[in-house]
């Protein structure tokens, strides 16, 4: 049984939700799923014992990007995680009317692949996730296979 951790940063519940319904697709999979919120979260170590790592991060900001703040710590920190050679996938909400649309996402994902990380796909999504519940559904259903 594969394992798998779901980390999130979320301030409006946007990422949240994803964070929620790529739980339940992964864990109807078969998967053994934990899920954490990033608020207070220590990123030492944090990737152990997992096949694979889901990380979700909504985008703040005006003329940079900004990465929500409970993930910033995280970020940051990122390099003790023991992410290297950990398969990873990650997703976010944002606004296509931003000029960083999804730029958390864009973030995340490259400092993850410069730790040494595999990332096989991401996800972003233009306002309220719960109009693509099925898409984010299936995206797990791909990301995790
Ligand atoms: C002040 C402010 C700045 C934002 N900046 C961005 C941005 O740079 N890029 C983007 O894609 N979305 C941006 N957003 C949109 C949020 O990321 C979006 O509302 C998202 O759904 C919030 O997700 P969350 O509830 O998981 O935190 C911004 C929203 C606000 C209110």
């Amino acid at each position: 049984m594969a394992s798998i951790l779901i980390v999130f940063g979320s301030t409006t519940g946007n990422t949240e939700y994803m964070a929620g319904e790529i739980e339940k697709t992964l864990q109807g999979g078969g998967a053994e799923v934990k899920t954490l919120n990033a608020s207070g979260l220590k990123a030492d170590g944090l990737c152990d014992g997992y096949d694979m790592v889901f990380f979700g991060c909504s985008t703040w900001g005006m003329n940079s990007i900004e990465l929500q703040d409970d993930f910033i710590p995280l970020f940051d920190n990122l390099d003790k995680s023991n992410v290297k050679g950990k398969k990873a996938a990650v997703f976010g909400c944002g606004d296509s009317g931003y000029e960083y649309y999804c730029g958390a996402v864009d973030a995340i994902k490259e400092k993850l692949e410069a730790l040494g990380a595999t990332v096989v796909d991401t996800m972003k999504v233009d306002g309220d996730p719960q109009s693509v519940q099925a898409d984010i559904a299936s995206w797990a259903k791909k990301a995790a296979a």
